[in-house]
């Protein structure tokens, strides 16, 4: 077998074993989870607080998917790598996601495979259009993501500060991940496919509030 082979096969082995890790192990986070002292929520309040963190969960999921399509298909090295430095930044948010949803004694969306699998494919095409248009991509996904957070905010019991913890400080990373992406030379993306990125996330929303 020649080298050129092997290597695409280590590549693909690796890239499996990528997705496999991410929905089967316990992500660590690299930063400790933001703190908040905490009473026990009244059991509708705690039932609601499991569904947007399930939802933000997933989202996280998604993220992990999207940057690994992202990197597979980037043409710039320097582009390829600041995918995955995301994609470890962001293991944070998934890490701290999953130890709330623990503690609230929720669980993970069923449907967390198939958004996998979808924002794989999403990003590897978002990276297939080109790098700026890539970049562009993560500016646009960090701002639907932003507003769907202060959404969240709102919406999550004000008795839930270490929810709420967690949220802020993902708010504020996922600012800086946008303004990185634009300042790195992201472009604006045309409004249809802004409007699919919105309606592909309200899909992803509903699904993981329920199951
Ligand atoms: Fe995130
Ligand atoms: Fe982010």
């Amino acid at each position: 077998m020649n080298t050129r082979r092997l290597g695409l096969q280590d590549r693909v082995i690796g890239e499996i074993d990528r997705i496999i890790k991410t929905l089967t192990l316990k992500p660590r986070a690299s930063r400790g989870m933001p703190r908040s002292p905490q009473d026990a929520l009244p059991e509708a309040e705690r039932a609601e607080s499991v569904r947007l963190m399930r939802v933000n969960h997933a989202g996280e999921v998604a993220a992990q998917a999207l940057y690994q399509g992202q990197a597979l298909t980037a043409r710039d090295p320097k582009v390829k790598s600041a995918m995955h430095e995301a994609a470890a930044e962001e293991i944070d948010h998934l890490a701290w996601c999953e130890q709330r949803l623990q503690e609230l004694k929720g669980r993970p969306s069923v449907l967390n495979p198939l958004w996998y699998v979808g924002s794989l494919t999403l990003g590897a095409l978002a990276g297939a259009l080109g790098d700026r248009a890539s970049l562009g991509f993560i500016a646009e996904t960090e701002k639907q993501v932003e507003s769907h957070l202060r959404d969240h905010l709102e919406r999550l019991s004000p008795k839930d500060l270490r929810s709420r913890a967690i949220l802020t400080q993902m708010s504020h990373d996922e600012m800086k991940h946008g303004a990185k992406a634009a300042s790195m030379g992201g472009k604006a993306l045309p409004f249809p496919i802004t409007w699919a990125m919105r309606a592909t996330s309200r899909l992803m929303t509903h699904g993981s509030y329920w199951i």
